[in-house]
């Protein structure tokens, strides 16, 4: 069913009819009031069910500061009504940062933060009576970022990574070091403002690299127990000593080969039962907001983020509603296992203007709690808004996943919109291009 690999739907009746045909689990609801709920996140009240993805910019200042193109997104998500604003990767220290343009919260930095973090409040509360629930996204680049430190060795991985065998793995000293990092940054984004931090342990940057880290040897590797040490030390350390509420962004499988692939076992079949029992560990500890993600952009993009891409350089190597189910199906199997976990769901700007019908419908069937937006945001920051004020979306305004934003990013190049947000994005855009050329 070739027509499936591209988003080609005049109605919502088409797009039901092919999931039924390719006999997918993915629900649809038509009473999209149920994206309108309040709901309440350790004892503080958002006001609806949808939320912004940590979307990097790569609009930062040197130093790691908000720049103004930072301000300006931050400004569009607040003005769009989220219930919750996922901030970007951030780094937790220079080492950890991806490259010179990520936004990195230092004692340097903190003001500038600590600015933006008020101008939203203060925004949402002026214009709305009601502030979105920001929680920043703590990170380190891993095996991805400019100095690639790496948990793990792997043919493959080493390959994307550019580095060879003889390349050193990062020390259990320097990780015990690296906790430190996490519970200062933890501290300082409590200071400006945010409401929680997550310890962001996916789409294999470190903490989700040690996760399937198998082959390592020491304290950080081998079996269950070390492999999630560092995630839960870190969690503890934030709780006790910051206390400050925290979330977990987490891979529920790389979908990656065994031994160094997480939530898959020997044979290479997706198995949840490790990723299952850290979640509930996680969630002993106080962690009551779970982001679902899995997959890495590097590696398995299709499954990291279901696109059409462009027909020429792209051809999806499933359909991508096969890639819209499978973020579904992982997070309603976290959230039927731990129903009073808030579960925030993935993968859904692929469905342009229908994804309020499909977010619906998982809520409805408790799929997930809060429905989260990426590349949707980059392209139609004030979704919710739409939602919320006319009960549906402007289809000029949805983003077309053609990945123009994911290209920019992996070129260092300030990132944002290209389709929907010319003024700003065409131009680093088409720059790129002539580089490339
Ligand atoms: C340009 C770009 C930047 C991203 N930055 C982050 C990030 O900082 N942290 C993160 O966890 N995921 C990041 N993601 C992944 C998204 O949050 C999201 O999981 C993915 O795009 C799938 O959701 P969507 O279909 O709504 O876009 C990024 C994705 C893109 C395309
Ligand atoms: S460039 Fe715009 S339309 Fe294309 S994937 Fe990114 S956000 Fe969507």
């Amino acid at each position: 069913m070739r027509d499936s690999y591209f988003f080609n739907f005049p109605s919502l009746e088409e797009l039901e009819n092919v999931v039924k045909e390719l006999k997918l689990d993915i629900p649809f609801s038509t009473n999209i009031d149920l994206l309108k709920e309040k709901i309440e996140i350790n004892g503080k009240s958002l006001n609806n069910r949808m939320a912004i993805h940590p979307m990097e910019g790569c609009d930062a200042t040197l130093n790691g500061s908000p720049s103004e193109l930072t301000e300006r997104r931050y400004m569009r998500y607040t003005k769009g009504l989220a219930g919750l604003i996922w901030f970007e990767a951030t780094a937790v220290s220079e080492s950890a940062r991806a490259n010179n343009q990520q936004l990195f919260l230092n004692t340097y930095t903190f003001d500038d933060f600590a600015k933006l973090v008020n101008m939203m409040k203060e925004k949402a509360l002026k214009d709305n009576k009601h502030a979105p629930y920001l929680v920043l996204q703590l990170a380190h680049s891993g095996r991805f970022g400019e100095n690639k430190v790496i948990a793990v060795h792997d043919e493959k991985l080493d390959k994307i990574s550019k580095i060879n065998f003889s390349y050193p793995v990062i020390t259990d000293k320097e990780l015990e070091e690296l906790k430190q990092s996490y519970v200062n940054t933890a501290k300082l984004a409590k200071n400006a403002g945010f409401d929680a931090v997550d310890v962001k342990s996916c789409h294999r940057y470190l903490l989700s690299e040690l996760l399937g880290a198998r082959i390592r040897e020491g304290e950080y590797g081998g079996d269950y127990e070390n492999r999630t040490k560092f995630l839960k030390d870190v969690v503890n350390r934030i709780k006790d000593e910051v206390g400050i509420e925290v979330a977990v962004r987490l891979n529920i499988s790389d979908f990656l080969h065994y031994p160094i692939g997480w939530g898959i076992n020997e044979q290479g079949e997706l198995d949840l039962a490790e990723p299952l029992k850290l979640i509930g560990e996680l969630k002993e500890r106080g962690v009551n907001l779970i982001n679902i993600t899995a997959g890495s952009p590097y590696i398995n993009p299709h499954i990291n983020r279901p696109a059409d891409g462009e027909s020429k350089k792209y051809t999806p190597p499933e359909p991508p509603l096969v890639g819209v189910e499978r973020l579904i199906k992982l997070a309603k199997e976290v959230q039927s296992s731990i129903t009073d976990l808030i579960v925030v769901g993935t993968g859904l700007s692929w469905l342009r203007e229908f994804f309020p019908y499909v977010a619906s419908g998982m809520v409805k069937k408790g799929y997930a709690k809060i429905i989260g937006l990426g590349r949707m945001a980059f392209a139609y920051p004030d979704f919710a808004k739409d939602i919320i004020e006319k009960n549906m979306l402007d289809k000029n305004k949805v983003c077309i996943t053609c990945v123009r934003c994911a290209e920019l990013k992996a070129h260092k190049k300030i990132t944002g919109c290209v389709i929907r947000d010319k003024d700003v994005y065409l131009k680093p855009y088409m720059e790129m291009i002539r580089e490339k050329k």
